[in-house]
């Protein structure tokens, strides 16, 4: 009988306890430009069959699904032929981030759920479709199904500020959401570093409060914070004496002082296009 090297037996426990493995064919960034991976296997048509060579053989050798997420491929009629033949590949579904590798910044425009749209309106492809893309408030989730016609939705940046979007409850407090968030952190110390949890406490609070006069004494503060009580220091007590501050001058003098809820401070802006 062969020993299994521990490399090997790490492998094994991976997929132990996962579910599902999803090859990443989204990925805009320069990193991947650079060393040619993510979308830019999409670009042009003659990086596809290295890329259904790697579908298949994934497909073939875990004892779980694997699942492909793609961007739009240039021309944008090419999405639904490429998606049909991961589906032949061995992808079990497919989640379509309806934009192009060009356009990775969020100001270049909302995704355009039309090709999400189309992949469904395919006969030959079967297999389920997630959409992704222009989801900013709970209305937009069942707006985005009804209109693509899709399997199943990925959320990206929305969730990153406001975590309870699926629950449609009102916006949370982005003070309780982070303390409750921190509180999660003690709970399962060490899954994520100082620098992670700092960067999702500053997005909570950015996504309602990013033009609040207080807001970069926030950032400077949290980035000062060395440890987690650190931070719920600052939550527990200097962020609401600001928040009082801003309301007293608000008070006094122009209501844009006001702290609140503002959707607008997000700073996003995508809205679905009509049905
Ligand atoms: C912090 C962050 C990390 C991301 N990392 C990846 C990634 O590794 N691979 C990928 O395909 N997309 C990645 N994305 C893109 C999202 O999965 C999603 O496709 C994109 O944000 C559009 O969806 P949205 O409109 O709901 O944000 C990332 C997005 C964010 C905000």
């Amino acid at each position: 009988m062969q020993r299994r090297s521990s490399k090997q037996a790490g492998r094994f426990k991976t997929f132990a306890m996962q579910s599902e493995v999803d090859l990443n064919l989204g990925c805009p960034q320069e990193v991947a430009r650079d060393e040619h991976f993510g979308a830019y296997y999409l670009l042009g048509q003659k990086d596809w069959p290295i890329v259904e060579n790697i579908v298949s053989c994934m497909a073939q050798s875990f004892m779980v699904p694997v699942s492909t997420k793609i961007r739009l491929c240039q021309p944008s009629t090419k999405t639904v032929e490429f998606a049909e033949r991961l589906q032949a590949s061995g992808s079990s579904w497919i989640t379509l981030h309806a934009r192009t590798v060009s356009s990775r910044r969020r100001r270049q425009g909302a995704a355009d759920l039309s090709e999400v749209k189309k992949l469904k309106e395919s006969e030959r492809l079967t297999i389920p479709v997630v959409s992704n893309g222009n989801v900013r408030v709970f209305d937009d989730l069942a707006k985005n199904l009804d209109y693509t016609g899709a399997d199943g939705l990925m959320v990206g940046e929305t969730l990153l500020g406001n975590p309870c979007l699926f629950s449609n409850d009102a916006l949370p407090d982005p003070v309780d959401i982070s303390l409750e968030y921190l509180d999660i952190c003690r709970l399962y110390p060490g899954v994520a570093t100082l620098k992670t949890i700092q960067t999702h406490i500053r997005h909570f609070i950015d996504f309602q409060c990013t033009r609040r006069p207080w807001f970069k004494k926030l950032r400077v503060a949290l980035n000062a914070c060395t440890d987690l009580d650190d931070i719920e220091h600052l939550l527990r007590v200097k962020v609401p004496r600001w928040r009082d501050m801003t309301m007293k001058s608000a008070e006094e003098g122009s209501e844009d002082e006001r702290d609140g809820i503002d959707l607008e401070d997000s700073g996003v802006l995508w809205h679905l296009p009509p049905n």
